[in-house]
């Protein structure tokens, strides 16, 4: 039911307003102090789309080479992606060679990469970009190259060097609990008295989960952002997943994000092959409402003009990058409808509604507006927006009005909700 404007409003709901943005101020856990990731990381990283191909005989526009990332530079500097932010172009496992220089220092495998590490970093640095670099806490990478196991500072040093802006640091072939703890902790303070910005990706509390449960508070103070769940794959299967990873464990790892460290729920795979238009959309706007990482894996040189429109959404990615930094939650499951929001600033809410339901076409939902934002989302009312899966301005709203709107199968539909 739409409200007329001009209608007057009460003074006590306007003061209630005022309590909901005294309390949403409360500051997070305190971050990893090296000033980076306040907002979520946003870039490009190979590894969904990539994997580990280094066969650039057989496949020498799709192996991880330097000629990969340049070319992905040029595409972010050139067709809009870095005007909306994507910032980090991230190299992930396999770029070494398979040992270490007689100084005990990783090396880029030379047939690959001839120009160096420091040679990519340099041409992204001309292209206005940042270099993120992957390496592993332990004894090897996943993939088997070498670990950092016994060389944190000289690889913390040697990442400075060459002018590496991003650390990945995996957690594979680790011996114990003790040696990814300290693993982890060791490279912080070792990319920190580097003196460069190098922002620091973890993995940390996915390698832990089947030992211990996290401890959330000390992982902050270390990381950037974290890993908390498996890998992404290119499948609905997968997004869904992650999605329930999060809501099943959020009242863990909701409260502890905000700016300076982040849950990683894993790369956006938007513009590949396993997610159909409205599954893209599902992941665009619940990684929004999760204040994740923007860090896309797909081919800038073959991408559709819908996944171009849907990752370059600056309404979409504006929500995602909130600079009040409160990661969003699943307000409710019903009648396989998923309800999610996330608090913003300006006391402005974002809504996602996803349809789970994979039978069936389109289905109605309605919603009381009093339900959403802990009943403070649009008093005295608001102006409603449908970002996803298109840009629509719904209207004026009251408190007590209810929202009726249509979601595809599997896929979402978001809004924002704004103070008149
Ligand atoms: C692990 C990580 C992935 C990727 C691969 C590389 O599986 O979780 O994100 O980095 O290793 O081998």
């Amino acid at each position: 039911m739409k409200l007329e404007s001009g209608i007057q409003q009460p003074g006590f709901l306007l003061a209630l307003r005022f309590l909901a943005l005294v309390l949403w101020s409360f500051p997070g856990a305190r971050a990893l102090d090296n000033g980076l990731a306040m907002t979520p990381t946003m870039g490009w990283l190979h590894w969904e789309r990539f994997m580990c191909n280094v066969d650039c005989q057989e496949e020498p526009d799709s192996c991880i080479s330097e000629k990969l990332f340049m070319q992905m530079a040029e595409l972010m500097d050139s067709d809009g992606w870095k005007d909306v932010g994507y910032e980090y172009l991230c190299i992930d496992d396999c770029w070494m060679a398979p040992k270490r220089d007689s100084k005990g220092r990783l090396q880029a495998d030379p047939k690959r990469f001839p120009g160096g590490i420091q040679g990519l970093a340099n041409y992204v640095h001309s292209k206005g970009l940042k270099l993120g670099i992957y390496a592993d806490v332990g004894n090897k990478t996943c993939a088997g190259f070498p670990g950092s196991f016994g060389y944190y500072d000289i690889d913390a040093q040697t990442f400075a060097d060459w002018g590496v802006d991003l650390l990945k640091f995996d957690g594979c072939h680790c011996d114990s609990m003790e040696h990814l703890e300290n693993g982890y902790k060791h490279m912080s303070l070792a990319l920190n008295r580097t003196g460069r910005s190098i922002v620091y990706s973890c993995e940390w509390p996915l390698y832990m989960w089947p030992f211990r449960k996290p401890n959330y508070t000390e992982i902050r103070q270390y990381c950037n952002h974290w890993r908390n769940f498996d890998d992404v794959y290119d499948s609905w299967q997968s997004i869904k997943n992650i999605l329930d990873w999060t809501s099943s464990n959020q009242k863990r790892i909701v409260d502890v994000a905000g700016p300076g460290g982040w849950n990683d729920p894993d790369m956006l795979v938007i513009g590949n092959f396993g997610l159909s238009w409205d599954q893209q959309v599902t992941q665009m706007a619940l990684w929004a409402i999760m204040a994740a990482p923007l860090l896309m894996s797909n081919d800038l040189r073959h991408i559709s003009p819908q996944a171009k429109a849907l990752l370059q959404d600056k309404d979409v990615i504006a929500i995602n990058q909130d600079p009040v930094g409160k990661q969003g939650y699943r307000l409710r499951k019903e009648d396989n409808i998923e309800v999610w929001e996330r608090p913003l600033s300006d006391l402005a809410w974002a809504v996602a509604m996803v349809n789970l339901q994979e039978i069936g076409g389109p289905r109605f939902y309605t919603i009381s507006i009093a339900s959403l934002g802990q009943g403070m989302a649009c008093i005295p009312d608001c102006i409603i927006t449908q970002l996803l899966p298109a840009k629509r301005k719904l209207g004026f709203y009251q408190w007590t009005s209810d929202l009726k709107i249509q979601i595809n199968p599997t896929g979402t539909v978001l809004l924002r909700l704004a103070a008149n």
